[in-house]
């Protein structure tokens, strides 16, 4: 007799078929089918992989209904692999890929077991490596990590960009600033604004690429550096969005100061912080864990954010709206 709760648990705990769905995603077989190389040996041949081991995995995949064989006895992609294709509408062969800045942190979930034993990002534990440095450094594929984190900034940094006051503000520094979407969004709302993102090489060119696509070279520019070593000054404002959510409290309180450094008696520090805490549906269940198994993300309430300035001797100068996602906090130097 059949245990279906058995049955569907184990389906549940499969590992094999998304890791391969990932492989099929990072190696773009779909597109490389679509245009026009579907034999083992030819893919094998277009991505550098080890032609018998790519066969079990196309063969896997057909089994999956993922691919399936042609007419002219190659692969080709079905209805339920589409998505796997670069253009295909609703695509996620970015969100899956191995080397894309989502798929690297889901493949720190092997680590798991561990986060969940001590609390610790189940990334390094697994790898040895930092996940956000891994992120800086994948090779010449800007572009993708650029994509992924613009797609998920819009409602967030609408906030920073139209509750806070710029008008007395003549350079802003994002401190972390990824691809530079939210500084882009901020040049552009607020035509006075110079501004510079400062990010880890990877991501730092990423932010390069779209500030020069955007027209802004004039007015914003990307460095490459981290916010744990000293941080350039004269900028009057640095912006803190999403990133310490990132971080445990000796390092947040570290990245605070370096930015107190940064900014001098006349500057601010704005933390924009994550609030996902207070988000009790699925979704925010999900990314919860998933997050606390890539980075270790303590996301704070206000009160614990407040006495991380403070221990980073800053003193809070302005509070602006909480969301459910986002908290606005201006800080000076004292
Ligand atoms: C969660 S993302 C936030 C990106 C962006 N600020 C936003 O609001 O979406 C964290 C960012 O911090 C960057 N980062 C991580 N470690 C860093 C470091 N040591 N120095 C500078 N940037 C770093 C990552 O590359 C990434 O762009």
């Amino acid at each position: 007799m059949r245990d279906s709760n058995a049955d569907d648990l184990a389906a549940m705990a499969d590992l094999l078929t998304p890791l391969a769905i990932r492989v099929a995603a990072t190696l773009r077989l779909a597109d490389h089918m679509a245009a026009g190389v579907t034999t083992g040996a030819g893919l094998a041949k277009k991505v550098d992989a080890h032609p018998a081991t790519l066969k079990k995995l196309l063969r896997y995949l057909v089994s999956r209904g993922i691919f399936r064989w042609s007419e002219e006895g190659g692969y080709e992609v079905t209805e339920l692999g589409a998505p796997l294709l670069d253009d295909a509408p609703g695509s996620v062969r970015r969100r899956l890929s191995m080397d894309g800045l989502l798929g690297l942190a889901e493949l720190g979930l092997v680590g798991l077991l561990h986060t969940v034993r001590t609390g610790e990002a189940g990334y390094k534990a697994a790898f040895g490596r930092d996940f956000w440095q891994d992120v800086s450094d994948v090779p010449d594929d800007a572009n993708v990590l650029a994509d992924e984190v613009a797609s998920g900034l819009a409602g967030d940094g609408r906030l920073i960009v139209h509750t806070y006051d710029w008008s007395g503000v003549r350079r802003v520094m994002d401190v972390g600033g990824g691809n530079g979407t939210l500084l882009i969004e901020l040049a552009r709302t607020h035509p006075h604004l110079h501004g510079a993102v400062l990010d880890l090489p990877g991501m730092a060119r990423a932010a390069a690429q779209r500030i020069e696509r955007a027209g802004l070279g004039g007015r914003c520019e990307a460095i490459e550096g981290s916010f744990l070593d000293p941080i350039p000054p004269g900028f009057d404002v640095y912006l803190l969005s999403a990133i310490l959510c990132d971080w445990p409290d000796d390092d947040a309180v570290k990245i605070l100061r370096r930015c107190g450094d940064a900014a001098g008696p006349d500057g601010r520090v704005l933390v924009a912080d994550m609030n996902l805490i207070y988000d009790d549906d699925a979704d925010a269940a999900r990314m919860n864990l998933l997050l606390t198994g890539t980075v270790p993300v303590p996301v704070r309430t206000l009160k614990q954010l407040k006495r991380l300035g403070a221990a980073a001797g800053l003193e809070l100068s302005w509070e602006g709206p909480t969301t459910r996602r986002r908290t606005l906090l201006e800080f000076r130097a004292h």
